[in-house]
């Protein structure tokens, strides 16, 4: 049972394998939180309901600090999840429960205004196989005024109380080409807030964020939200003495321009966020995410099936794209074993470049003269799936589209339009604009044998103005426009099933759970240099599960370093497999050698990219060795990838503790090692000793395989 009712002590409890959340009904209708952290084998362990107590006038009652739905109304202290204003100008809003409903993992509370019509619905959902579970808010209008929406957050919760002083924050910071950086700092009192607010997920951070006290790797306690959604959120964590220490950390739609009017009738729904605890480190809660997303959130006609090794020609040829020369790639392509060509920017309108052509989405004539069916048809009969890219919510001012929709884009009517990469952001919150996108693409699928779809955004907002807009609704756009391109997204997969669909914002910059329920993966990055992508990749896989992580091998080479060719193929290992090399100057050898690497790569991509992932090292430390293990649910394969990362030159390698092997299981040992390769050693040796990867001096990388050959007696 993932929701228990304790009834004589009004007690709920959201339960999952190894966690317990538990919140309080009082009889007069209000919900206080009670405890979270690890399950506890009786229902007394759970501390008493907070007692109505006032330290002091210039704080806020106990139980109001401990609130599982604080308002703004009352004496206030922590954020509120909801503000609003009634049609008189009230923005006190006094939630009361009267009801709630149990069925099987989901749990539901129904509120209402002490006197306004509103109704709250506060939904919880319990994943007791990833030590998580979800909330939301539903808001309903159940009166004839409109009730204005001021803020709504998804959820907050404190963490347990009272813990000493030793909260650490962790989250994933960046930028363009450097996105999910791992950044940690100790929490002092106040209220942080992480947060994006330019109308996508952004490069600057990502919405996912965990407290933890001590932790490591696989010890020590941590908490996480993470939101699922795309578009301009925020987290917080706060921390108040009032009169123990609070630590309480939530989030949910960013309130930044936000507004919302609800109309009698009508509903709003918050996005989810997940909210989930491990006493076992870092570790444990980014395998119970990846978990999820493998099992729970990753659209449904791909969630159990491997990812494709694919080949993409943008850093091999950018805009210079024609069917001649995409042939010849894609049979390139085709001999190194890849299983989907991709064709990116500038196989349509005037797209010779950045400054034209998007808006226009028919192949262009010159560069496909008869379209683009009969490449595709070639690349079919090379064995390959096609894959195209789009951006749709975009327009170039040069194009037929903006000359005849000028309205449609976002805009302030005297303010100039700020272009950024020459192009302007399609305002999807217009029904006239979510039509024309969902049509060009329906029809484009129709028309063609298209099973990949690339979907990239390649701006920040500027100018965020809805001046027609429906009275009272110009705000509003925030949020209609990810729900726009979120129900897009679904009819497409519902009326093209076999699509693939990936999503890009300049790289990493839309990577989050929304993103994943609608996407089947994430461009991780624009970086592809193998060695700034590992501590990307590194940083990506503290939230997001390795097969929603798309990695190129190309020539990149930021760092200017000797990279070999099996280097850049490790280093794209990690997650699922592409190549963007310049195929056309590879020599015979090195076309061998890679597809080579590619086969190796299928070999065992079923347990990268099914399998549970752990760090070997430590978390945000990049130094010496960066080493991964993934480990197949069954424990009976595993991979490990090493990685010299700026090694000191006495410093050869680093002993790898491996983890969760079967200890009694003898295991066969392969690959890159000093010793132990051939080897057959038991799962307890291979945790306790370890393997030594075998890495030279400077940048170098290894592969180690293991395969159960005696299962434990
Ligand atoms: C973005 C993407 C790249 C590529 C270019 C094309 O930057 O992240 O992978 O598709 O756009 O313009």
């Amino acid at each position: 049972m993932a929701v228990i009712h304790h009834e004589n002590l009004g007690l709920f409890v959201l339960q999952t394998a190894k966690m317990d959340y538990v919140i309080h009904l009082s009889e007069t209708g209000r919900l206080t939180h009670v405890y979270w952290g690890d399950r506890l084998p009786y229902p007394s362990d759970y501390p008493p309901p907070p007692q109505n107590w006032v330290l002091a006038s210039q704080h806020a009652n106990w139980p109001d600090m401990l609130a599982e739905l604080p308002t703004l109304g009352g004496l206030q202290e922590v954020s509120p999840l909801l503000r609003t204003t009634f049609a008189d100008g009230t923005r006190d809003l006094r939630l009361v429960c009267h009801s709630y409903k149990i069925a099987e993992n989901e749990l539901s509370f129904e509120l209402k205004d002490e006197f306004y019509n509103l109704s709250v619905t506060a939904r919880y959902q319990v994943y007791p196989d990833c030590n998580l579970f979800k909330r939301r808010l539903e808001l309903t209008n159940t009166g004839p005024e409109i009730i204005k929406i001021e803020d709504a957050l998804s959820g907050g919760a404190p963490l347990s109380v009272d813990r000493g002083d030793n909260f650490r924050l962790t989250h994933l910071s960046g930028a363009w080409a450097a996105e999910t950086i791992v950044e940690q700092t100790a929490l002092t009192g106040g209220r942080k807030v992480i947060e994006g607010r330019q109308n996508l997920t952004g490069h600057a951070h990502n919405p996912f964020i965990a407290i933890d006290v001590n932790a490591t790797e696989n010890d020590g306690e941590v908490w996480f939200a993470a939101l699922e959604w795309s578009g301009n959120w925020r987290l917080f964590v706060e921390q108040i003495r009032s009169p123990f220490k609070l630590t309480r950390l939530g989030g949910g739609l960013n309130d930044f321009e936000f507004g919302w009017q609800l109309e009698s009738g009508e509903q709003f729904e918050t996005p989810w966020l997940a909210l989930g605890y491990s006493s076992n480190g870092f570790g444990e809660m980014s395998r119970n995410l990846h978990r999820y997303q493998r099992r729970y959130v990753l659209p449904e006609n791909f969630r159990q099936e491997l990812r494709p090794v694919l080949y993409n020609s943008w850093e091999a040829v950018t805009f210079n794209v024609n069917e001649a020369e995409q042939l010849a790639l894609a049979e390139k392509a085709a001999k190194l074993g890849s299983e989907v060509f991709v064709v990116d920017d500038g196989w349509f309108g005037e797209r010779h470049h950045d400054r034209a052509g998007l808006g226009d989405w028919q192949p262009n004539a010159g560069k496909f003269p008869n379209g683009l069916n009969p490449l595709i048809q070639k690349v079919n009969e090379l064995g390959m799936q096609f894959g195209l890219w789009f951006e749709p919510e975009m327009v170039n001012p040069d194009s037929d589209l903006y000359r005849a929709h000028p309205d449609w884009v976002y805009h302030f009517p005297n303010r100039p339009r700020t272009e950024s990469r020459n192009q302007l952001i399609l305002n999807l919150a217009k029904p006239a604009v979510e039509e024309f996108i969902f049509n060009m693409l329906d029809d484009m699928l129709a028309r063609h044998n298209i099973t990949y779809v690339k979907w990239d955004y390649n701006r920040i907002i500027s100018e965020a103005g809805w001046n027609d807009a429906p009275a009272g609704r110009d705000r509003e756009f925030w949020v209609r426009h990810v729900q726009a391109l979120y129900r897009i997204l679904d009819k497409l997969r519902e009326r093209h099933p076999k699509v693939l669909f990936e999503g890009c914002a300049s790289g990493g910059g839309r990577a989050d759970l929304g993103a994943l329920h609608h996407y089947d993966h994430i461009w991780t990055s624009d970086n592809t240099d193998p060695l700034d992508r590992l501590a990307i990749q590194h940083g990506y896989s503290l939230a997001y599960a390795p097969k929603t992580m798309y990695c190129w091998v190309t020539e990149t080479n930021h760092n200017k370093a000797n990279f070999s060719l099996r280097y850049r193929f490790h280093s794209s290992f990690m997650g699922s497999l592409g190549v963007g090399s310049s195929l056309n100057h590879f020599s015979e050898a090195e076309l061998e050698e890679a597809a080579k690497l590619v086969a190796e790569y299928k070999e065992f991509r079923h347990v990268v990219q099914h399998g549970d992932f752990y760090r070997l090292t430590p978390l945000g430390r990049l130094e010496g060795v960066l080493a991964v293990q993934y480990l197949s649910e069954d424990r009976r394969e595993a991979v490990v990838l090493a990685y010299g990362y700026r090694k000191h030159f006495w410093q050869n390698s680093t002993r790898l503790q491996l983890r969760d092997l079967l200890p009694e299981g003898i295991y066969r040992v392969e690959g890159e090692l000093w010793n132990e390769s051939g080897q057959h050693l038991s799962g307890q040796i291979l945790m306790s000793r370890g393997i030594l990867p075998k890495l030279s001096q400077g940048i170098d990388s290894a592969v180690v395989r293991l395969t159960l050959e005696t299962p434990p007696a």
